[in-house]
Order: structure tokens, then C-alpha cells, then sequence
């Protein structure tokens, strides 16, 4: 699409030129034109989908276990397959010994097996072991609520009691920690065994299970909690768990509140999860199958993390306890007013992984019942289906919404292609009410990317899941994509996508770019029915390696939004019912929109300046003489970036201007976002 000064009819015909365009303009260069904008009667309005806006969860960046999930205990279970406990210390007091190991016989849960044996040669003041949560050390409330929940069991006959202690270490090297709460078992209050002749002969007794309310006696962002045996002796220990009380509307089992207040905030249309990769795996020991982290979350089996692997030396410290799984995904989904979108496997793992593993083609009705048994577990009648009773007994007797599934994720070519159409046509044979969502691999614009959509066309796919983590000049270039895209055949899902500076930083050019793609997702969203930018969190706090940009940063105790972050949600909050095509007249290189109608008949448009200079907009749109309410996303420059100490850098201010004569007139900033609303 080519632009010159002059009438424009296509509606950000401009982008063409931005590359040619000087992107710092020199103080004697002449100020560009006033570009007009107007509305283009050539062009239809189109339905905005509720689902355009989404967003894409997955556990990168420790996003879940550590970060979303409010569990505080690190690996709770025990299971984390390390040599010595991860994330446990030694807690030798007032001269107690112990031997600690982890063992297997006669388990809680055959599920996750191992459990904690402390032997306490000698208890001293307290002998066990200590637990500082993911992120050197729990942050807790004073005052606030804590559950407390755990499992243990007397062996050999153990004649004494245990404590469990919540503190905070002493600031003052050497001087005591400071109690925060306690919980005390007595001796008597949990079941003993009996010792045997020899170990071999030893009986043990079947668990008690421990639950108890901590009150918080200060603030800590560093505590730890403790399991100490007050007497010389063996006790088991198994799934020790802490959660605050206050998570996201107080569930049990629940999520951060302030994280999931963000993601309300973004009123996401879509939730994909679990990934990504995540949901791909190494190989078939680690894909996400849904199926084993639902139910109790004592049974949840434990998985690798496969990001875990993206360290230089493979340590193994990153495991998903699933305890947010299938049914906290379908849960959040209800609350943010989200349809879920799961991704689930087409019969291959990652195939950035090397070796991919392909499931044999004769073997592929095991994916297919996978995801067939899924859509049980989300919307059967629990009289009928075990799935569906399991998503009763968990509580939610009533069937979750389930419109989409994903088969697939950034998968290409022919052994994608084969084993792709034999699940998806499965599914789509037995569930004709699910929309499937396709993968067309992990870029687009490639030779994979352009077989893939000759090879779903000819399936009739229905919502094509395309990714780009592309530069800003290719955001630019590219942000107008969609007008020529055909207007027959599968739709698109702009499932992963994210501006990447070299930096790799979350800088207000990034954000801009996204927005002028955002605005071309908006223009033809009969063709793009979904997006989501990725990845969502970053767990600041976290060791190890950390994907960037993300759109949300977080510690234990603040969350960022990112400059991308306020694009999305402005995006969001300013979703029209209906579009309203607009055209420009007058050179409008680098400048993009997209316009509509909201609920109340409101014009909403949104304007993205992605120039180094600032320009002058009219839009001449029949606005009543009066106030228009103006939002503008900016910054001091392109490389304006939001951090923990400068949380506003790029901020959303909020003003007015005076429309008169039908018009109004807008002075942009230089790389600039701006939603002016034209009441009726
Ligand atoms: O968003 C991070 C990763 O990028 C996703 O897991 C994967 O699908 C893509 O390569």
C-alpha cells in the first residue's frame, strides 16, 4: 500500500513508508502536515468480538508455583527431584542433630511418593528443618490470616510433639528470629508406629493431617516456617503447605490477589494457558497433561518445568506442582468473564526441542481422548462422565464454558501436519460446538508459517494461532498486515506476540509498536478474532533464567505494568461494539488507527503516533461542539521504560479538548498512544 500527501483511502496505508521515513527529525526539518481523519463510507463496520482482547498464561519467568499461585511453601511436597531437599534447610536448634532423608515407604499418595523422615539424634531447643519459600524468604502481613496444612506421622514410637514456626530471621547477625506464629502438636495428637526388630520390621501408621489458622504477629518479607520435632525421635513429614488468606477472592487453593487484580483490570476476552512450550514439554515425561493436575492437590503429579532446561547448567529446581491446574485455569477464566483456551497436544512435543518426539500415527487416540476427556471434565454431567465428577467433587457440580481448544503449539510441517488432522478431525467429529484453534508454527512470514496455512486451509481450519517476537521497524512494516489478508477462510488468532527490542526491554517504543498492530487487529477483526501478548509475568525475584520483555513484572511484594501492559489495558477499556473505517487525508506516515463504536454509541478512535515527532491530528468525525475526553499513553522517550523506582515513566494521562465545528484537534506527542472519546 503506497501513501502520499494527500487523500489516503486505505486506513493506515502509511506504514509502507515508515521505514523510509526519518525516524528522528532534525530540529530545521519543516513540521509534517495536519493529517485529517474522516470517515471512510466505503468500508463496512464490523462486530468488535468480545474475544479480541486476551491474554496468555504460562509458567516462564516462575509465573505460577512462586509467582500467580499464593502457595508460600516451596516444593511442599518433597517431590522436587534433587538429591537433598530443595528449597529446605537444616533447622538444628540448642544443639540438636538429626539424619534427614527423603523417603517412599508407605506414602500419603502413591502420586507424589516422597516425603521428609527427620531422625532426631538429639532435639536440643528444636530439630528439623526450615523452609524460606521461592524467593529468599515469605513475605507475610501482620495481623493478616495464614492456613497452615500438613501432614505427619510419629515412626518407631515417637513419644514426643512438633512445632511448626513462621518467623523472621534477626536483622542483627547472631541475634534470635523473631516468632510471627505457631502451631504445636502434642504428643498424643498424631499417629505413632511401632518399631520393629529391625528398620525392616518397623510398622508405620497411616498420616494425620494438620490444619491450622496463623495469625501473623508483624510484617516480614523474608520469613521462613519450620518443622521441628521438641523430642529426641523419628517423625514424617509430608506436603507442608501455607497460603494466605487473603488470596483473590479468598479462595482456597487461590491466587495472588494484586496479580489477578491486574489481569482483571486487562478484562481479557480470552485466557490461553498453559503455554506455550509449557504446554509442548521435552518430551512426553513433561508436556502439561491436564489430566494429572486436577483433583487433590496432595494427588497432583509434579512436572518439570521445561524452562527449567533453558539454564546453561541444567539444575532441575523448576517444577510445576500443578496446583494451579486445570480447574484454578477454568476458575479464573469464570472470574475474569474469560472463555478459556486450553492448549493441548496434536501427538508431538516441542519441536524446538531436540529430540522432538512424535507419538506413532496408529497411537494418536490417545491425544484425541485426551483432549475429548478434557472437554468432559470442563462441560459433562458428572452423573455420566468420571471426569466431569472429578470437576464436581472439586466443587463446581455446574459445567465450565468451553468454546475453544488449541491443538498445537508453534508446530510445522509434515509430521505436525499428519498428526494434526487426524486429532483435530477426531475432535472436531466428536465435539462439533468446539472451535479449533491451529497452530501455523513459531513465526510467521517463513516458509513453515506459508505451509502451514496452504495445509489448514485445505483443512478448513477454523482460528489460526499465528506468533511474532519481532523487532519495532518489523511491528511498523507489519502493522497493517491484516488489511490485505483474505477475507474467506480461517481466521486468525494472534496468539503470541510481543515488540522485542534489542534490549529486550519493555520501553515505550515496544508498546507504541504493539498499539499500531493493536489497532490493525481492531480494523479487521473479522479476520483476527483473538490476541494475546506474551509472556504475561516475570517474576523478578526468581533465580535462574528470565524470558524478557513480559508484559507484567512482579517481586513478592510489588507488581509493575509495564509500558506494554498500559497499551493492552487501554486497548481493552477502550474495545468498541462496532468499527468505524476511517481514511486520512494528508501525509500520515507513521501514524495508525482504528476506530468504533462503543456500548453507549460513544466514537471511540485510538491513534498511534510511532514517530520521533510530535503531529497534529484533526479528526473530523461530526463530534457535538463540547468536551471530548482525551487518554494519551507516553513518555519522555522511545526508551522510556516503567521500573520499580520509576513505576510512571510511560503513564496514561487523562485530559480534554474542545471539539467545535463537527472537529477536533489533537496535538500528539512524539511515539504516542492516544484514545479520544466523540460522545453521539
Ligand atoms: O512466550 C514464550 C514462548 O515463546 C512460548 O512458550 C512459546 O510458544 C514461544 O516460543
Amino acid at each position: 500500500m503506497g501513501n502520499s500527501a494527500g487523500m489516503n483511502v486505505g486506513s493506515c496505508a502509511a506504514a509502507a513508508l515508515i521505514a523510509a521515513f526519518a525516524w528522528h527529525c532534525r530540529a530545521d526539518e519543516a513540521a509534517p502536515e495536519r493529517v485529517v481523519l474522516e470517515k471512510d463510507g466505503s468500508k463496512a463496520p464490523l462486530e468488535v468480538p468480545s474475544t479480541l482482547y486476551g491474554i496468555f498464561f504460562e509458567d516462564i519467568n516462575w509465573a505460577a508455583d512462586g509467582g500467580i499461585y499464593a502457595e508460600m511453601v516451596a516444593n511442599r511436597g518433597f517431590d522436587w527431584r534433587t538429591e537433598r531437599p530443595a528449597y529446605w534447610e537444616y533447622d538444628f536448634r540448642g544443639g540438636a542433630e538429626a539424619r534427614v532423608t527423603q523417603e517412599w515407604a508407605k506414602p500419603l499418595y502413591p502420586e507424589n511418593a516422597q516425603y521428609l523422615r527427620i531422625e532426631a539424634i538429639g532435639a536440643g531447643t528444636g530439630c528439623g528443618m526450615r523452609n524460606r519459600g521461592f524467593c529468599g524468604g515469605m513475605k507475610v502481613v501482620g495481623g493478616a490470616k495464614y492456613d497452615l496444612k500438613f501432614y505427619a506421622r510419629g515412626v518407631d514410637g515417637y513419644a514426643g510433639g512438633l512445632r511448626v514456626v513462621l518467623e523472621k530471621p534477626s536483622v542483627e547477625k547472631g541475634g534470635a528470629s523473631v516468632q510471627l506464629a505457631e502451631f504445636k502438636v502434642r504428643p498424643g495428637q498424631m499417629k505413632v508406629g511401632e518399631a520393629g526388630a529391625t528398620p525392616f520390621d518397623r510398622i508405620l501408621p497411616d498420616w494425620t493431617k494438620f490444619t491450622a489458622e496463623l495469625v501473623a504477629a508483624e510484617d516480614a518479607t523474608n520469613a521462613t516456617l519450620s518443622v521441628l520435632l521438641d523430642s529426641k525421635g523419628i517423625v514424617d513429614v509430608e506436603f507442608v503447605s501455607l497460603f494466605p488468606r487473603d488470596t483473590y477472592r479468598h479462595e482456597p487453593n487461590g491466587l495472588r490477589a494484586d496479580l489477578v487484580e491486574k489481569l482483571a483490570a486487562l478484562r481479557p476476552g480470552i485466557i490461553r494457558f498453559p503455554g506455550g512450550c509449557i504446554a509442548e514439554g521435552d518430551d512426553f515425561m513433561s508436556w502439561y497433561d491436564w489430566k494429572r493436575s486436577v483433583g487433590p492437590v496432595e494427588r497432583r503429579y509434579l512436572n518439570e518445568n521445561r524452562w527449567d532446561s533453558e539454564r546453561s547448567a541444567r539444575r532441575l529446581v523448576y517444577w510445576q506442582t500443578q496446583g494451579l491446574g486445570y480447574f484454578e485455569y477454568f476458575r479464573l477464566c469464570e472470574d475474569l468473564g474469560a472463555e478459556p483456551l486450553p492448549i493441548c497436544l496434536a501427538g508431538l512435543t516441542c519441536q524446538y526441542r531436540r529430540p522432538t518426539h512424535f507419538a506413532p500415527m496408529e497411537s494418536l487416540d490417545y491425544f484425541v481422548t485426551n483432549i475429548v476427556d478434557l472437554i468432559e471434565f470442563a462441560t459433562g454431567d458428572p452423573s455420566k462422565n468420571p471426569w466431569a465428577k472429578i470437576r464436581a467433587d472439586m466443587g463446581h457440580p455446574a459445567p465450565f464454558r468451553l468454546k475453544y481448544v488449541g491443538i498445537g503449539n508453534e508446530n510445522w510441517d509434515q509430521p505436525f501436519f499428519d498428526r494434526y488432522s487426524v486429532v483435530a478431525s477426531a475432535v472436531a467429529r466428536l465435539h462439533p460446538e468446539i472451535t479449533i484453534v491451529s497452530s501455523s508454527g513459531p513465526n510467521v512470514d517463513e516458509g513453515r508459517w506459508e505451509r502451514a496455512w496452504k495445509f489448514l486451509r485445505e483443512q478448513n481450519a477454523e482460528l489460526v494461532d499465528e506468533h511474532y517476537y519481532r523487532d519495532p521497524d518489523w511491528f511498523l512494516r507489519n502493522a497493517c498486515r491484516y488489511d490485505s489478508y483474505p477475507r474467506t477462510g480461517p481466521k486468525v488468532y494472534a496468539g503470541e506476540y510481543a515488540c522485542h527490542e534489542r534490549s529486550r526491554a519493555n520501553t515505550l517504543r515496544s508498546a507504541v509498536c504493539e498499539a499500531a498492530m493493536m489497532c490493525g487487529f481492531e480494523r479487521n477483526c473479522d479476520v483476527v478474532r483473538m490476541s494475546s501478548y506474551a509472556p504475561l509475568f516475570n517474576n523478578v525475584d526468581a533465580p535462574g533464567y528470565h524470558w524478557t520483555p513480559d508484559m507484567i513484572w512482579f517481586d513478592k511484594s510489588r507488581v509493575l505494568e509495564t509500558a506494554n501492559y498500559r497499551v493492552q489495558r487501554l486497548f481493552a477499556e477502550n474495545r468498541p461494539e462496532r468499527t468505524c473505517p476511517l481514511r486520512s487525508v494528508g501525509d500520515a506516515s507513521g501514524l495508525f488507527w482504528s476506530a468504533g463504536e462503543a456500548k453507549g454509541g460513544e466514537l471511540v478512535v485510538k491513534i498511534v503516533n510511532a514517530r520521533e515527532a510530535g503531529r497534529e491530528v484533526e479528526l473530523r468525525l461530526g463530534a457535538p461542539d463540547g468536551e471530548v475526553s482525551v487518554l494519551e499513553l507516553s513518555g519522555e522517550s522511545h526508551e522510556s521504560v516503567n521500573t520499580f523506582e520509576e513505576p510512571d515513566a510511560v503513564c496514561v494521562r487523562a485530559s480534554s479538548v474542545r471539539a467545535s465545528g463537527g472537529s477536533v484537534s489533537l496535538g500528539l506527542r512524539p511515539w504516542s498512544v492516544m484514545v479520544v472519546r466523540i460522545p453521539r
